[in-house]
């Protein structure tokens, strides 16, 4: 049976009302339990003579809430009639069993958020209260689980107490159980019983993060579809653990100490509903072999992979996500058959891995390619030859230069929107970019000329940066902005530009110009550029009277003009030493001399 969110609607209303299953499960992992429910109540409150405790709302349906009040006590008039009490976010520490014998029509009791110690809680009660179906015990101080829970338990949070143990009966023999958090405790593997879920068959979300368990719990229950055990330090999966779970769609590993000698080739392959693993964050030196064919999602980021063998992935043929990054891969590692006929692979991370050059055998349909942060020096003529879906390419941050770019490396990336090649060691701007790019990045780079026929025919280019680089104005070839009829923003700060560029395409609404070495604006600077809404020419050296208030008249959708730490240049009694002003003569001659 699998759990929905339809089936559930109806006892989702009710939890609504009268306590915060939904905040526990949006806090899964973190520790705030602070929403104030009693709002919810009001309709009722004033109505009729239901007898109620001071401060509290209670409702003929037999529903109190007494939340919220830093209550120290538990409220001794609470009617006896009541189906669902919330005491969440007071300061109780201790119930008397009395007090609790009375509820015996509980059906949900919330005590979330109190100074319950296990102490503090009769234990011996819980058996009385036949009814009981949720019980919320989040954020107390709970050192050991109550010894037994009512068989009528559906839904059961300990998560963040300082349980160290729980016993057979605790969560076992609850045919009805479906739910049970017990994250950030300080749960052991000696903690557990043998058998947790004896009996309690029914149980589909089990959250253990966040714990101190070396070892997967044995005899799961076979209707898990959600399995949480991350942030523990989870060293082995027993031969086995998995392998009754055919309905478990999503399982996070993330954060523990595993290795590949903790599991072998048929540790995940019986999870064949599987669609969401996590394996992240631990210490596998491969990926593991068996994974089931259904899986959709794969984290196996930040773990120490080196290589990716031809048999591995081939068989997960619902593989739409692969993150990868954060490894040890080199491309000769990665098999040229690892990602074949994996037709729903459209994301590929593999960035900060030691790639030396770009893979081989690419996944055909991946459409978006991170792999910023290696040592990829060159890309050569066929590296992407076969990757005609691709749309994203983040290549910044490796160490290509400019003439170990193919020319026409790029030429069957029809789709390509975005390519990133920041960061590298492009000396020029390189030829042969893909035609419908919208966004190009070149930041960060040494690129000290663009030459003619390098953006020619990019009539879909939205953004082009180029700042950080070392771009001169005479080095610009003059038409060089003509065909980019889309351009709205340009980039050309950090550079060594000392006029404005000119010819600027009509679509322009941005332009970068911060920190270069600009003296003048002249009148008819920006007469090519009506739809510009922000000019940015912040610390150049453009003096006081090179800039005329007309230039920029005409401009109607102007929004910012930022031109600050510029006029200082114009007055050698202020700052600036006797070489800034040097230099600043000599950039003068230079821009002479190019007009
Ligand atoms: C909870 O709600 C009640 C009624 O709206 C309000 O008086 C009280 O201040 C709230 N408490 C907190 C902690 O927000
Ligand atoms: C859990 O135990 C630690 C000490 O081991 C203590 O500092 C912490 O306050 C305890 N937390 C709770 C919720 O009782
Ligand atoms: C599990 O429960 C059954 C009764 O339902 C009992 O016979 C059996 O001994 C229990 N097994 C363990 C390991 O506790
Ligand atoms: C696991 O490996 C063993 C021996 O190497 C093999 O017999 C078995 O079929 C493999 N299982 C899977 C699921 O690949
Ligand atoms: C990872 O595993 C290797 C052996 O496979 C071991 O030498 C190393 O210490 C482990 N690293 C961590 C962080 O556990
Ligand atoms: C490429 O990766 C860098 C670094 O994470 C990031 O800043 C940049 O936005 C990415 N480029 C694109 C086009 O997403
Ligand atoms: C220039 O001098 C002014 C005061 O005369 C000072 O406030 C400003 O910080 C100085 N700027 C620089 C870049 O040194």
């Amino acid at each position: 049976m699998h759990f929905t969110f339809q089936t559930l609607l109806p006892v989702l209303w009710l939890l609504v009302l009268c306590s915060s299953w939904i905040q526990g499960q949006k806090n899964e992992d973190s520790n705030e339990f602070l929403e104030n429910s009693s709002e919810l109540l009001d309709v009722e409150s004033n109505s009729l003579a239901v007898p109620c405790p001071k401060k509290c709302t209670c409702s003929p349906e037999g529903i109190v809430d007494c939340g919220g009040f830093s209550l120290k006590e538990f409220p001794i008039d609470i009617p006896e009639m009541t189906n669902h009490l919330s005491l969440q976010n007071n300061q109780i520490e201790e119930i008397f069993p009395e007090e609790l014998a009375r509820l015996f029509r509980l059906e949900t009791l919330n005590l979330q958020n109190n100074r319950l110690t296990s102490r503090g809680l009769p234990e011996e009660i819980f058996d009385q209260l036949e009814n009981l179906n949720y019980l919320y015990l989040a954020n107390n101080q709970l050192t050991v689980a109550p010894k037994l829970l009512p068989r009528s338990l559906i839904s059961a949070d300990f998560a963040a107490n300082n349980l160290t143990k729980i016993y057979d009966l605790t969560f076992g023999q609850k045919p009805n159980l479906r739910s049970v958090y017990l994250h950030n405790n300080k749960l052991e593997d000696a903690g557990l019983p043998e058998s947790m879920f004896n009996g309690s068959d029914n149980v589909e979300v089990l959250i253990m993060s966040s714990n101190f368990l070396k070892y997967v719990p044995k005899n799961l229950p076979r209707a898990l579809y959600k399995l949480h055990l991350k942030n523990n330090k989870l060293e082995k999966i027993p031969k086995g653990a998995f392998s009754e779970l055919s309905g478990l769609r999503e399982l996070y590993l993330q954060n523990n100490k595993l290795t590949n000698e903790g599991m072998d080739n048929e540790t995940f392959w019986k999870l064949s509903s599987l669609e969401y693993l996590d394996l992240s964050s631990n210490n596998l030196s491969h990926i593991p072999a068996g994974l089931p064919r259904n899986i959709v999602l794969l984290h196996l980021e930040k773990n120490a992979i080196k290589s990716i063998g031809a048999d591995v992935l081939t068989q997960i043929k619902n593989l739409e996500y692969l993150l990868l990054h954060n490894n040890k891969l080199k491309a000769r590692g990665i098999h040229q058959q690892a990602f074949q006929g994996l037709k729903k692979l459209h994301t590929v991370h593999l960035y900060n891995n030691q790639l030396e050059k770009i893979p081989s055998g690419l996944p055909r349909r991946v459409k978006t390619l991170m792999i910023l942060h290696n040592q990829i020096s060159e890309i050569g003529r066929n590296d992407f030859a076969s990757t005609y879906f691709l749309e994203e390419l983040n290549l910044s941050y490796n160490k290509i230069t400019s003439s170990q770019i193919h020319r026409e490396a790029f030429r069957k990336l029809r789709l390509l929107k975005s390519l990133d090649l920041s960061g590298n060691n492009l000396q020029t701007l390189p030829y042969g970019f893909p035609k419908n790019l919208q966004s190009l990045k070149l930041k960060v780079n040494e690129i000290s000329s663009i030459s003619k026929g390098t953006l020619s025919g990019m009539a879909k280019l939205q953004e082009l940066y180029l700042s950080n680089n070392k771009l001169k104005s005479s080095s610009v070839y003059s038409n060089a902005w003509r065909d980019l009829t889309s351009l709205k923003t340009l980039d050309m700060a950090g550079n060594l530009l000392t006029s404005i560029p000119s010819d600027l395409p009509e679509s322009l609404e941005y332009l970068y110009l911060q920190n270069n070495k600009i003296t003048t604006v002249p009148e008819d600077a920006f007469a090519s550029t009506p739809n510009i809404k922000g000019i940015y020419l912040r610390f150049n050296k453009i003096a006081f009277n090179a800039v005329k208030e007309s230039t920029f008249h005409r401009l109607k959708h102007l929004q910012v003009l930022d031109i600050e730490g510029n006029f200082e240049f114009s007055d050698p009694l202020k700052n600036g030493s006797d070489e800034d002003m040097e230099e600043e003569e000599e950039e003068e001659e230079q821009e002479v001399e190019e007009n």
